[in-house]
């Protein structure tokens, strides 16, 4: 049985691009193996440093990804930072990780790119992101396009100690990105990213959501005029939510023209809300139920703790610590 392995940062509110590019992915992934998935707050830490904000994003990621279906009787739950073996384990790998292999990470380029001030945190991130990965002995990690860079290094970590210290010292991991999710598009037509401001939330209030869609982003075509589906973000995110046969209709409604593009997003919204209805109902009982959530966590702590202190034993000891 594959042991499966991911995190999602809290930094906000998870949106369509998380969920259809890692959460679901992961939440398939539940039943396939053993799985492992956990809130990756120290990561966060490296852009976020209000504690109120990031207790309460911790919080909601927990319930979402619970109301999405990520089911703790399958997957081990917990929050990064209570299994803070993963830093020592940080450090460890620390000592042979080359400068130039993080100097290369693009995450890191684009956070400084950002704004982001230049931390020693932010240009170490794929070293813990490594620990994460390594501590856990994952074969799989199901994670969106962007995350595949950090799963390489991982990979370059892992072959480094286990040359030094022997050869079967760490698994080498996967990563697991579905071609069809790899790239959701936001209300820009760009990526779907937290950082551009063109997100599409899972659990929007109705009208919330329905001032996000009309609000995608349209070039001037007239209503009568055909356009083209291949180009369309509509489209795009419409065929995440809608069946094959509703999707080719709405692509032939492109081409022939006659339809405006604020009818399209109508559509849109209408599927998107649909889709999501179940959940918005298990997130409302889950919400409500806050000794629950924290029991899952903990119990996931518990799980992931005596893992991870078995790794870092193992590590310490071929390292000459212990
Ligand atoms: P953001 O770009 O909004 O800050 P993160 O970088 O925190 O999102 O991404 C968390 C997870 O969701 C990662 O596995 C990432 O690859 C995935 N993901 C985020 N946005 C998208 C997207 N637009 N398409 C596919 N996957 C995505
Ligand atoms: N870096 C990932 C992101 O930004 C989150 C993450 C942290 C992660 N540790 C991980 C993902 C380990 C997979 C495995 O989305």
């Amino acid at each position: 049985m594959p042991r499966i392995l991911s995190g999602i940062k809290p930094t906000g509110r998870l949106h369509i691009g998380n969920y259809f590019g890692m959460m679901r992915p992961s939440i398939d992934w539940q039943d396939k193996g053993e799985a492992f998935y956990f809130i990756a707050d120290y990561h966060a830490l490296t852009t976020v440093h209000d504690p109120a904000k990031l207790r309460a994003d911790t919080r909601n990621v927990a319930i979402d990804f619970l109301a999405c279906g990520l089911d703790p009787a399958k997957a081990t739950f917990f929050k990064q930072s209570d299994i803070p073996q993963v830093t020592e384990l940080t450090w460890l790998l620390s000592v042979l990780t080359p400068m130039g292999l993080l100097e290369r990470c693009h995450a890191y380029k684009d956070a400084i790119a950002k704004g982001f001030s230049a931390s020693h945190g932010l240009f170490a991130y794929p070293v813990l992101m490594a620990a994460d990965i390594l501590i856990y002995d994952a074969d799989v990690v199901p994670v969106g396009k962007d995350q595949k860079q950090h799963v390489e290094v991982t990979r370059d970590l892992a072959i480094k100690m286990n040359e030094t210290y022997g050869a079967s010292l760490l698994r080498l991991p996967e990563p697991s990105i579905l071609p069809e999710l790899a790239t959701i598009p936001g209300l820009d037509g760009q990526k779907m990213s937290k950082s551009y401001d063109n997100t599409i939330e899972l659990f929007l209030e109705e009208k919330a959501l329905r001032k996000k869609i009309m609000g995608i982003q349209t070039d001037s075509t007239p209503v009568e005029a055909p356009k083209d589906p291949a180009s369309s973000s509509i489209v795009g995110l419409y065929r995440l939510f809608a069946s094959p046969g509703e999707v080719e209709t709405m692509e032939a409604e492109f081409r022939a023209g006659g339809v405006g593009y604020g009818d399209f997003k109508k559509r849109l919204f209408g599927a998107v809300w649909e889709y999501f209805a179940p959940a918005r109902a298990r997130r409302a009982e889950i919400e409500s139920d806050p000794a629950y959530v924290d029991e899952v966590l903990r119990r996931g702590a518990e799980r992931a703790g005596t893992l991870a202190s078995e790794t870092l034993l193992r590590v310490r000891k071929a390292m000459g610590l212990s």
